[in-house]
């Protein structure tokens, strides 16, 4: 498998078929996982799945699998999708074993970054389900806020923070240096 970057407890690799079945029981998860990612109800036959992965893997997208490193078992698939000036759209799964463990919340953090600081991006955009509390959670704790809301879903934003802050920042570092010597004077 093709690492591209890893977390603390998490390998981000490529999408690859060798994760055929373990994607498959996960989409085809109606009530743990597909009620929250899709409208629709149905279920995915292999044959489908080996097809969306085949298109995945030619076009190579930030679409990755999420590899528990202790174990080597396979937690979910994270993606930034429809990048467009220089914004994208998250989309996130784990599977009903890996959920409740803190990976969502690891996971979302360390794509954040991938996307701001490897691909360039400056915004992240998502839609979540009203019902979906514990996603609404993940996201609120990674630092998105609501933007605006349908009458089912809620849209969410989190935008890269302005150069601004950093020089800020570097403007209270520098007087933090600096004060010490002055009172030592
Ligand atoms: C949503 C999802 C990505 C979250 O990832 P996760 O690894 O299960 O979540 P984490 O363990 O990182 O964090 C869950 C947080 O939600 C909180 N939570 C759980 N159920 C909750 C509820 N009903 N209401 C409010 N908060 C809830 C937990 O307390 C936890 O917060 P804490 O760590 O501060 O205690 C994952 O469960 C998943 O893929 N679910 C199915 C598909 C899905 O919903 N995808 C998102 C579509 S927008």
């Amino acid at each position: 498998m093709e690492k591209v970057f890893e977390s603390e407890r998490i390998n981000f690799v490529r999408m690859t078929e060798e994760l055929l079945h373990d994607y498959l029981e996960m989409v085809n998860d109606l009530e743990r996982v597909a009620r929250f990612i899709r409208r629709n109800a149905e279920r995915y036959t292999i044959a489908e799945e080996r097809e969306y992965i085949q298109s995945i893997v030619e076009d190579k997208p930030p679409f990755f699998s999420m590899i528990e490193r202790k174990s080597g078992d396979f937690i979910g698939n994270i993606e930034l999708r429809n990048i467009k000036d220089s914004a994208a759209e998250l989309g996130i799964a784990i599977t009903a074993k890996k959920q409740d463990l803190g990976y969502g919340t690891e996971s979302v953090s360390r794509i954040i970054s991938y996307g701001f600081d490897t691909l360039g991006l400056n915004k992240v955009t998502l839609r979540v389900h009203q019902d979906n509390p514990r996603a609404i959670c993940v996201y609120q704790k990674c630092g998105f806020t609501v933007s605006s809301r349908t009458e089912d879903d809620i849209m969410m934003e989190i935008v890269k923070r302005p150069q601004l802050l950093r020089t800020e920042n570097a403007a209270i570092s520098a007087a933090e240096l600096v004060l010490p010597r002055q009172a030592a004077l």
